[in-house]
Parts: structure tokens; sequence; C-alpha cells
């Protein structure tokens, strides 16, 4: 018998660089032109069917005009195109129009096309770089930030998937001004989920400044996407693969994703995330940690968003809790929940710990504030 040891200790560089600006298809094509990502010719453009004409044929065209290889990919815009079945859709395009090891993928769109396209990226030829042309307020505030991509199934968002950072994040901001209102306050929940756990000063802003952010005013929109990446990229920062600190940008999600499955995607991510923001806002009164008043603040601003407050009727409340087991935080079958802390502030329950147990029962009775 003999016994082998492979020893592979690995040293990880995947500092990246995030870029917010206004119209940035060039600075994409200076940084492809000086090789900033390596000595890469040949690109694959995914992203989907609201957003190929918009942003996706520029950049194509502009890729191909400087002799570049190129293709676009295009889904089905919406979170119901984020499976495994798209992704095997995508993989199989890229195998015939012969992409191998040497390409790198661009993910230009929301949310759904980053998740998806830094997935294929990472297990297409077991890994290809990529980056994220993010074209959503939503993608700028957290999705295209922090290296999380993944899938949906039947059972459960977002659990199938893989950490693998993008070479660069580049926030279109001009880009908001073809979003409609809607998706524009679906996008609003991130941020305000940022300032609910991190930045009293940016809830502050956002309460006195929510009419400007939702008609895309410049500057207004310029301050939220640098304030969001400074929040996001320092739990990031710290810790990468959710072993602890990265639990927090969960707030809002336990609830939120749930009742995103149950509406069968009636809701959009953000309004499901708002009434999840809403649920745990009442979660932490009831455990003392945030008094009326901060709870009273907090249902305001996300009315203010246009955002909704509590679970809508067509919601089998009996289905979204079984759907709370689903959670990626659940452990020994346990539910557990980040808490917020007053406003700014999010709860520490040890070292390096971030969410607790909460029964059923106590769910149950925070749910029927809502
Ligand atoms: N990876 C992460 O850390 C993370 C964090 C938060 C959310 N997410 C995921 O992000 C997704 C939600 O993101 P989203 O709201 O951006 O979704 P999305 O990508 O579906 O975009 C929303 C809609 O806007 C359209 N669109 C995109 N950009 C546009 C533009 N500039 N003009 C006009 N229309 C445009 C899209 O086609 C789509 O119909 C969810 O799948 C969620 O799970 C991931």
């Amino acid at each position: 018998m003999a016994v082998f040891r492979v020893e592979l200790k690995r040293v990880v560089d995947d500092t990246y660089d995030i870029e917010i600006g206004f119209d940035l298809k060039k600075h994409l094509l200076n940084d492809i032109n000086d090789k900033i990502f390596g000595n890469i010719n040949k690109f694959v453009i995914i992203t989907d069917s609201n957003v190929v004409n918009l942003y996706g044929k520029p950049i194509y065209e502009m890729l191909i005009d400087a002799g570049y290889k190129a293709d676009i990919l295009v889904f089905e815009a919406g979170e119901k195109s984020k499976t495994r079945k798209v992704k095997e859709e995508l993989e199989d395009a890229m195998l015939e129009k012969d992409y191998r090891r040497d390409c790198m993928v661009i993910a230009v769109g929301g949310g759904v096309v980053t998740d998806m396209a830094g997935f294929v990226a990472g297990t297409f030829a077991r890994g290809v770089p990529f980056i994220n042309y993010a074209t959503t307020l939503l993608a700028a505030a957290d999705a295209s930030v922090g290296g999380k991509t993944a899938v949906d199934t039947k059972r459960a968002t977002n659990l199938i998937g893989l950490f693998n950072q993008p070479k660069k994040v580049y926030i279109d901001i001009d880009t908001w001004n073809t979003l409609d209102a809607r998706q524009i306050s679906s996008g609003m929940a991130e941020t305000i989920k940022h300032a609910c756990f991190a930045d009293s000063a940016l809830f502050e802003y956002l309460e006195e400044n929510m009419d400007k952010i939702l008609s895309v005013d410049k500057k207004a929109c310029e301050h939220i996407a640098n304030e969001n990446c400074k929040i996001k990229y320092n739990v990031v920062m710290k810790d990468e693969k959710e072993s602890g600190l990265r639990e927090i940008l969960n707030l809002g999600h336990t609830v939120g994703r749930a009742i995103e499955t149950v509406s069968n995607y009636q809701l959009l991510h953000g309004e499901a995330v708002a009434i999840g923001l809403v649920f745990e806002a009442y979660l932490a009164k009831k455990l003392g940690y945030m008094n009326d008043d901060e709870v009273k603040r907090m249902i305001n601003l996300i009315k203010s968003a246009k955002l909704p407050v509590s679970i809508p009727d067509y919601i089998d409340r009996e289905e979204l809790v079984k759907k709370l087991y689903t959670d990626k935080k659940v452990r020994d079958g346990k539910l557990r929940f980040v808490i917020q802390k007053g406003i700014g502030d999010i709860v520490q329950f040890g070292e390096n710990v971030y969410a607790i147990p909460i029964t059923e029962d106590v769910v149950r009775e925070v749910m029927k504030e809502l």
C-alpha cells in the first residue's frame, strides 16, 4: 500500500476594481486593449432579452470593430431563467462556437445575468475569467459585487452555485435611465438594507433624497452607488465565503427569498426583500434591539421607495413558513436570522456569530404584524 500526500496550499489574490461612472463602454474597451485582464482576444457576452439591444449589442459591436472575436448569448429576461437548464444552454452555445479556456465572459445586465454568467464562467472549461457590466440599481448595489454566483431550483433560490470573483465590475449609472420605475424601486431594497445594518448617515440621506433617487438624479445615484459599494466590499473583504460576518448581508433575505419563491416570482427580488426587512425589523423589536420609532422610520423609508411592507394576501403563509427551511443559514434544522440593531447597526452574538436560531412559534407571531 502507498499513501501520497498531494500538497496544494492556495495563495489567492482575487483583488479587483469596481468602476462607478456614466457610460463606461469605452473604459471597458480601453481595459481590454490595455490587457489588464491578460492577453484575451475572445469574448462571450451573456445578456438577457431586454438588455441585449440596449447595452449588449453596443458592447458586442465595439469589440468586433476593435478586431476581437466576440459572440453574444441571450436568454429570456427574468428570474425564471436563472436555472440549470439555461446555464446548460449557454454552455452548449459556447462549446458550439468553439470557445475554450482562452476566452472571457462579459455579463451585461442585472443580477440575474451577473449571477448566471458568473456561474457559467466558473465552471466552463473548469473556469474562465469574467467581468460584470451591471445595468440595474440592484446589481450595482449588491448582485454584481462580491462573487456569489448561482442559479435557482424549484426548491430554493441561489443554492446551486459558486463563489467566483469577477476580474472587474463596471457600474454604469446611465443604464438606470432605461429601467422602469418598479425596477428602480426593487433596486432600492438592497440600498435600504445596507443603510439599515451599516450606516445611519446613509439611512438619513435616503430619507431626505428618495424622490431624487427614484427619478435617477445623477448626483444622488452616484452617491448611493458609491456608498453601496463601500458597505458591500468591506463585508466581502472580511468574509468572502460567508463563514460569519457576510451573513449580515442576508438581512431581510431570510423571509425575502422565501416570499419571492412562494410568490412564484410575481414579486421582484427587491420587493420581496423589502417585506423581509419589515419582518426582521419587527423581529428585532420583539427581541429588544429596535424600538417603535426605529421600526416606523424603516417602514416609512421602504414605503417612500414605493416598495411593499406587508405580505400580499395571495401568499400562503404556511407554505412560506415551510420555505424558510430552505434558507442557507439553517443549521441542524433550525431557522437562523441576522438581527438589526437600531438604525445602522447589526447585533453580534459572539466571536464571528451574526445569526441566531429563532423558533417557528416566534416567526409565526412576528408574521402576524405583516
Ligand atoms: N450574487 C449576489 O450577491 C446577489 C445579491 C443580490 C441579488 N442577487 C440576485 O439578483 C437578482 C435580481 O437582480 P435584478 O433586479 O437586477 O434582476 P434582473 O437581472 O432580472 O433585472 C431586472 C429586470 O430589468 C431588466 N433590465 C436590466 N437592466 C436594464 C436596463 N438598464 N434597462 C431596462 N431594463 C433592464 C432585465 O431584463 C429584467 O427584466 C436575483 O436573481 C437575486 O437573487 C444576487
